[in-house]
């Protein structure tokens, strides 16, 4: 068995005129290089001064009580999941469609997932299939704002509070995502941000933030993410004899993780926050010509933007008819690619359709509306630094790969 290196989708810098990537590295410029300067003559190099101001700085944000800076997304779900308390004989609510982080934590866990079918229009969790798939076992629905459009979170926290399901928003998409005026990340019980290389911001290639407003939650999040080291009554150590205050604890039944982020990452975080305003206006400004010029193209449609979104475009993601088009989409992205435009197909299956689901029972036919329209995408590339020109070159290659096959 060997490991595949991830995320061969990501150019580097100097190939950007060649390459237009899927989704492009985040940018690093002058003010991060000196924050990262600041931390190395400060000296304290992990979970110091610029993690506390990072954590502070993403609270002050998204407008939540508690921010939690770790290495990754995927270990603040880890964190959320074992908060909550999932094991085995727990029924855990995951979306069909995600990357595959979403639901490694209830897997490892040994919980059993109960997969939940797609709204066609925004791709994702479909509140009203989510109703037909609850049972009393139900522990924890975990949802994410796919591509940056927020979920429609009210019916889906009507359904888990009377209940005491608790929600985790898988928010890897969706920094500066709000929901009917509220930022994604807060609605729920946890948010879940990812500042990994291809996000919207990012802390020097990997990271996340775990977010909060439950003070329960709020105690116990930092204990977990370091050891499980916490105050405790004092206790006498035996080689001492001193009496001691502090130990490793567990929670839940679950020992402590080591999950840290390192200040040069988090002023770096900072930064990027700072920044994020701009980054987001470009990836608006991208939006809109993709709009314009999806509108004079048979059968594209530029995304569905729902009267309670306000979405980040992390991604762009038109529907696509392959009829009206007269083209096929493996065809036109494989053409696109061929010139140097990395375009069409971002998703690639249903995370029940992964093998380490398939081995406990999951397959192809979960989920029809997704798997039905999975076919009926067409990506188009969106990042902080792509400028007027590559844009334009994305939709001149576009058009030029539709005409080229319908002239086959
Ligand atoms: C929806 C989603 N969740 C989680 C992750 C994992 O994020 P991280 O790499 O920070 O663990 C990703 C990564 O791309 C993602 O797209």
């Amino acid at each position: 068995m060997r490991p595949l290196k991830p995320n061969t989708f990501l150019q580097p810098r100097e190939n950007l005129e060649e390459v237009i990537p899927a989704e492009g590295p985040g940018q690093i410029g002058k003010e991060e290089r000196e924050a990262i300067e600041s931390v190395l003559a400060d000296g304290t190099l992990t979970m110091g001064p610029f993690v506390k101001k990072f954590e502070e700085d993403f609270e002050d944000f998204l407008g939540v009580k508690y921010a939690f800076a770790v290495n990754t997304c995927t270990s603040a779900m880890d964190i959320a999941a074992k908060l909550i308390g999932i094991r085995a004989g727990d029924e855990v609510v995951l979306p069909s469609i995600s990357f595959v982080a979403t639901g490694l934590p209830v897997r490892t866990l040994g919980a059993k997932a109960i997969f939940v079918d797609i709204d066609p229009e925004t791709f994702n969790m479909s509140p009203e299939d989510l109703e037909g798939k609850l049972t009393p076992r139900t522990k924890a629905i975990f949802v994410v704002h796919e591509d940056g459009h927020p979920v429609d979170m009210d019916p889906i926290m009507e359904i888990a509070r009377p209940r005491d399901i608790k929600v985790v928003e898988d928010c890897a998409h969706a920094i500066g995502v709000k929901y009917k005026g509220r930022p994604a990340g807060t609605i729920g019980d946890f948010g879940c941000f990812s500042f990994h290389a291809k996000k919207m911001v990012t802390t020097l290639g990997e990271g996340g933030m775990l977010t909060t407003n439950s003070d329960e939650y709020g105690a116990q999040v930092g204990v977990m993410r370091t050891f499980g080291w916490a105050e405790v009554p004092p206790c006498k150590n035996e080689i001492s004899g001193e009496m001691e205050a502090a130990d490793n604890i567990s929670i839940n039944g679950y020992a402590g993780c080591s999950y840290p982020m390192t200040d040069v990452q988090a002023a770096v975080g900072s930064v990027q926050l700072r920044r994020f305003p701009d980054t987001v206006a470009t990836h608006r400004r991208i939006a809109a010509a993709y709009d314009e010029a999806l509108a004079g193209i048979d059968g594209f449609a530029p995304p569905v933007v729902k009267d309670y979104a306000e979405n980040n475009y992390f991604r762009y993601r038109a529907s696509f008819d392959p009829d009206a088009a007269g083209v096929d989409r493996y065809e036109l992205s494989r053409r696109c690619v061929e010139k140097g435009v990395c375009c069409g197909i971002q998703f690639v299956r249903p995370l029940y359709t992964f093998r380490h689901w398939r081995e406990v029972g999951h397959n192809w036919g979960e989920c029809p509306v997704l798997e039905r329209e999975a076919n009926r995408t067409f990506y188009l590339p969106v990042y902080a630094g792509m400028e007027e020109r590559h844009v334009r070159r994305v939709i001149d290659t576009l058009k030029a790969s539709i005409r080229e096959l319908r002239g086959k």
